[in-house]
This record gives C-alpha cells, structure tokens and sequence, in this order.
C-alpha cells in the first residue's frame, strides 16, 4: 500500500463507522455498525441512545477495521502506530454522538503520536462521489438529501462550496420517514416507502408539488407531509381502505419531480455539467432514475455514490482525509465537535 494510511471514524447519527484509506485512494477496510434496531421500535434516532451505543461500539469497530485492512496488506496485523494519521467527523451532527468519536479519535492519535484530520460531515457525503468515480472533477452541482438535510452545493473545487438553496423546514428523508409512520408501516421509512411505491400507480393522487416554480432552490417538504397524513385520514374516516402502493408512489412522485426541476435550475444557473448525489435518499430508485433521465436528456455527466456509501459511513470521510493529509491541513488537540456547521 501506497501511504499516507489514514483511518477514518464516523459517528455523527446512528452509524458507529471506521474505515482505513492509502494514499492511492484504495479502502483496505470500510466497516459499519448501524444502530437502527434499537432507534427503530422509538420511529427516530434517539440521541442519548446514540451516544450510548457508539461507546459501546467504537473499539470493536476500530479494532475489526484494522484486522480487516491487515488482512488486505497481507500483514498478520495493523497497529495504531503504522498508521499515519487519524480523522475523525467533527461536525454536524448529534453532538453527543461526535463526541464519542472525536474523543476516541484524539486518545488513539494521542497513544501512537499520529496527527488528526478534522472533517465535516457534509463534505463527507460529497466526496462519497469520487468513492464511485476517483477522477470527477469540479465544478459540480451536489444534491444531499438525508433524514437531517436538503441542499443543492455548487461545488466550485474540492474545498470550496456554495449552497445554493436547502429546506426551510423538513428534509427529504424526514418526509419518508414521516409518511411511513403515518401509514404504520415502520423506520427508517424511506427503503419501505421506495419498495411500495415500486409497485404503486405514481399517478394515482395527486399530491402538492411545494415550491416548484417558486424560481428559487430553496425546498419545502412539511405540506407534502400534511397532505399526505390528511389523505390517509379522510381515507380512514370514509372506511376505505388504504391503496399504501398507490399513496407511497404518489407521494414519492412528487418528491422527485421537484428535487429533479430544482436540480435541473442549479445546473443552468452555475452552468456546471456535473451532478452528483449523497445522502441516504441517495439511495431512492425513483430519484436515481429520474436524474438518469434527466442528466441523459440534457447531456449532464452524472455520478452517484455507490449504494454502501449513500447513507453514513467512514469511507467518504476517509476520502476527504486523503485531501487534508495532501494539504497538511491538522486539527490540534483543542478540537472540538459542533451540532451546526454549514460546508
Ligand atoms: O444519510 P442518512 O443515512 O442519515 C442522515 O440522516 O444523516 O439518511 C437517512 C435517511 C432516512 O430518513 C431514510 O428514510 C432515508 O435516508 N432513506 C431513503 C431511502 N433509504 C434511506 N429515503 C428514500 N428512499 C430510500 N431508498
Ligand atoms: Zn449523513
């Protein structure tokens, strides 16, 4: 392997997360442990749970993550201090959370003198880009569309980024899990919702589509989510029953024709020709499909994250690492984690 070797830690929601990287950009591990059984039975991420959970998770997810790596390097073992630096995700996210990580992060680099590299969680899931295709390059248009966030990023270069509109009140994944709890059908709701909805007539109601042409790139998610829950009420109270295919493909329709028309302005506006993804909606067939179309139609190169790194995971951390290591750019010891960062 090629160094730097960096090993990369995640834990800014509900995924304890570890992953080693070298210096070519090869992942000698990538290892994920989700939590989402045990926020599941509560329908959300509970963070004092979390926080809990990534204590009780890190060492043997850093542990495996470098038996793993040892293993691809053919070595009998991997240690601290044949690693080259540690990073970690210090913003955004469930403070508690980044705590864990953070904390655990600087003690490791501490015990084996190996300097630490900062990263925002955010940048994470636009390099989770070049995680599918290592030779993109800006400038971009970036959709992340998560449980916690909704922004279209012009990314300009690697480090330099500008939000071109996000949500003024509930993210797209929010919005699934919202209507899957609406129809008592479980969390995470967004892979429930998208596999009903494949078999569902997308135009069978017709749900508001909140700010289209408002002639902006900001988004709005929470009327979709008040005109779903009143249909499935009305629905209820008349004592028919419920078409779910029908309800999730419809409502999922009209989240994709405006994240679609909304990505489609920015691209003119910045006059970049390549779009991306990230996040855990990310994953949606229905949105995949739609921007193939869409990129296909207008000649636009499209590039999405591989389905293991839509939602959060330490490669695309590890990947942003590879750039600051380049750069020099370390955090010193006073790092601290935020709950709010912007890119
Ligand atoms: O990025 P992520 O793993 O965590 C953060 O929120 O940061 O995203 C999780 C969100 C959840 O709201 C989940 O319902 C949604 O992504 N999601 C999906 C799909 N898979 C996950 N939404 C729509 N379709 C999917 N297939
Ligand atoms: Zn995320």
């Amino acid at each position: 392997a090629v160094q730097p070797l960096i090993l990369a830690i995640e834990s800014s929601c509900d995924e304890t997360a570890a992953a080693i990287i070298d210096g070519e950009g090869s992942m000698l591990s990538d290892v994920v442990a989700s939590q989402i059984d045990f926020h599941a039975r509560f329908g959300g991420v509970v963070p004092e749970i979390a926080s809990r959970k990534h204590i009780e998770a890190i060492c043997g997810v850093t542990d495996e993550c470098l038996d793993v790596a040892a293993r691809a390097l053919g070595r009998s073992r991997l240690r601290w201090r044949d690693l080259d630096a540690v990073a970690v995700t210090y913003a955004p996210g469930l403070v508690g959370a980044l705590v864990v990580g953070v904390a655990f992060a600087k003690g490791a680099a501490w015990g084996a003198d190996l300097p630490i590299i900062a990263v925002n969680h955010l940048e994470g899931h636009l390099y989770a880009n070049r995680l599918a295709e290592p030779d993109i390059q800006p400038p971009m248009v970036v959709s992340l569309v998560s449980g916690g966030h909704t922004m279209l990023v012009h990314v300009k270069d690697w480090g330099d980024y500008e939000t071109l509109g996000s949500t003024i009140d509930d993210a797209v994944g929010e919005a699934f899990d919202k209507v899957s709890k609406a129809l008592g059908l479980g969390y995470p709701g967004g892979p429930i919702i998208s596999k009903y909805a494949a078999q569902g007539d997308a135009k069978a109601i017709a749900f508001p589509r909140a700010l289209m042409h408002s002639g902006d790139l900001r988004f709005s998610l929470s009327g979709l989510k008040t005109a779903v829950t009143t249909y499935i009420n009305k629905e209820r109270e008349a004592g028919r029953e419920l078409n779910i295919p029908d309800i999730a493909a419809s409502f999922e329709a009209a989240v994709v024709d405006v994240q679609v028309s909304k990505a489609h302005t920015a691209l003119k506006d910045t006059g970049a020709r390549t779009f991306c993804l990230g996040g855990g909606v990310a994953a949606n067939p229905a949105l995949r499909g739609a921007y193939e179309a869409m990129c296909k139609k207008h000649g636009y190169r499209l590039v999405m994250p591989p389905l293991s790194a839509c939602g959060d995971n330490a490669a695309m951390i590890a990947e942003v690492a590879r750039d600051r290591f380049a750069q020099g750019k370390f955090a010193d010891w006073s790092l601290d984690v935020t709950a709010h960062a912007p890119l």
